[in-house]
């Protein structure tokens, strides 16, 4: 992968930044801060309701942006719905699906290492409706205990919605196996794909998920975007997650009726030039990224990562250190003796960006029993001389 020719797309990376948070979000190529300027220079208005020319090209252009995107994931484009992004698409699911179908004693299954936004939500509607919570639990190095999980499964579990890669640990997890478990016992399956979209094909047909949750924004798209991929077989069975104008087919001051998916899923004007841009930037993956070298693009990184801060005692990496190495696109590490915010503020003076904290997953960080921990992300246009550099700094600061 020529990350050097990928980097020059890119005009935030031109000025003097090692920018390696790319688990948090990613940075933007000039084709998608072009995309969201001429939209708004050429095309800007509301879609699918004005009946002159300017608004029927804004239309034409976000469902154009809604076909490709749901390419992008093997799905149609009506099972395709634009949210905020990945916590709003699991909120939407927990809320509109979740107040309908799950009951008093119902279980919910999700993991230790889930993200907030795949817990939180679920502990909110088991709140309302009585429903338990039940996590699969991890073993020491980060990963499922997946042997675990034919004992929590049962006729009253409902939904399984687990990561498809950890934000924390860059674990993979076996979201096939997760499927066929949901499907021994009826139940719907959802992958928080917010750390996998950008990294390796997502296909959901080929998943056979109920429900697929990512954002734009970690995939070089705008922020204020994302999508949810709805099974169709449940379209006409989930209620809608908000009420307004956009999605109503015959209304009263009484009652109304909805039209159908997608409409019915997107009340009040969508985000319309971010769909554009997150568009472009779907684009701009399938003509310059090929997964399989981004695989090896990545893990290479980690490798020389992990490698290269061997030698200092001091720190202790997170997770399983061969898979990382193998098909990681992400390093978490904690320094004995050096808080993992003073480790980022220090790297982030000569100019790395990295994350620190314990990066929207508590259960994870109480399980692993840390209180933050420093985490390095990469993408295609990272290289190993930015890695070389933030060996470099901390071999400065602990050698
Ligand atoms: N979920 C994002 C992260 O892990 C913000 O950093």
């Amino acid at each position: 992968m020529d990350s050097a020719k990928i980097k020059q797309d890119f005009p935030l990376l031109q000025q003097n930044i090692m920018y390696l948070d790319n688990a948090a979000t990613t940075q933007k190529p000039q084709v998608v801060v072009d995309a969201l300027t001429k939209f708004y220079t050429h095309s800007n208005a509301n879609v699918h309701r004005g009946i002159y020319a300017l608004a029927e090209q804004a239309t034409q252009l976000y469902e154009d942006a809604r076909a490709e995107v749901a390419q992008f994931i093997g799905a149609q484009a009506n099972e395709l719905i634009f949210t905020k992004g990945t916590t709003e698409s699991i909120n939407f699911v927990a809320t509109a699906w979740g107040n309908d179908y799950l009951n008093e004693g119902d279980e919910i299954i999700i993991s230790t290492m889930d993200h907030h936004s795949n817990i939180i939500p679920w502990q909110q509607v088991a709140k309302r409706k009585g429903a338990v919570i039940k996590a699969i639990p991890l073993y020491r190095d980060g990963t499922l205990q997946m042997d675990q999980v034919p004992h929590l499964i049962n006729k009253k579990t409902k939904i399984i919605a687990v990561s498809h890669i950890s934000n924390v640990l860059g674990i993979h997890n076996d979201v096939h196996a997760l499927r066929d478990y949901a499907r021994q016992v009826g139940a719907l399956f959802l992958i928080d794909a917010a750390q996998s979209v950008a990294h390796q094909a997502v296909d959901v047909k080929e998943l056979d998920c109920d429900f697929l949750a990512f954002s734009g924004h970690k995939m070089l798209g705008p922020t204020g975007i994302g999508g949810l991929y709805i099974k169709k077989d449940l379209h006409d069975l989930i209620q809608p997650y908000q009420f307004g104008g956009g999605m109503i087919a015959q209304a009263s001051e009484y009652s109304a009726t909805w039209l159908k998916a997608p409409q019915k899923f997107e009340a009040g004007t969508p985000p319309i030039a971010q769909a554009v841009g997150l568009c472009a930037a779907v684009r701009y993956i399938k003509n310059n990224i090929n997964f399989d070298a981004l695989r090896q693009h990545e893990a290479a990184l980690c490798a020389r990562l992990i490698d290269g801060l061997q030698d200092l005692k001091q720190i202790k990496i997170m997770g399983p250190i061969e898979q990382l190495k193998e098909k990681g696109h992400l390093v978490s590490f904690v320094v004995d003796g050096h808080h993992a915010h003073d480790i980022a503020a220090y790297v982030g003076q000569q100019g790395i960006c990295v994350r620190a904290g314990q990066h929207c997953a508590q259960p994870l960080a109480c399980f692993l029993q840390v209180e933050a921990m420093v985490r390095v992300s990469f993408y295609a246009y990272n290289s190993t001389e930015e890695v070389d550099a933030l060996i470099a700094t901390l071999h400065k600061l602990l050698a």
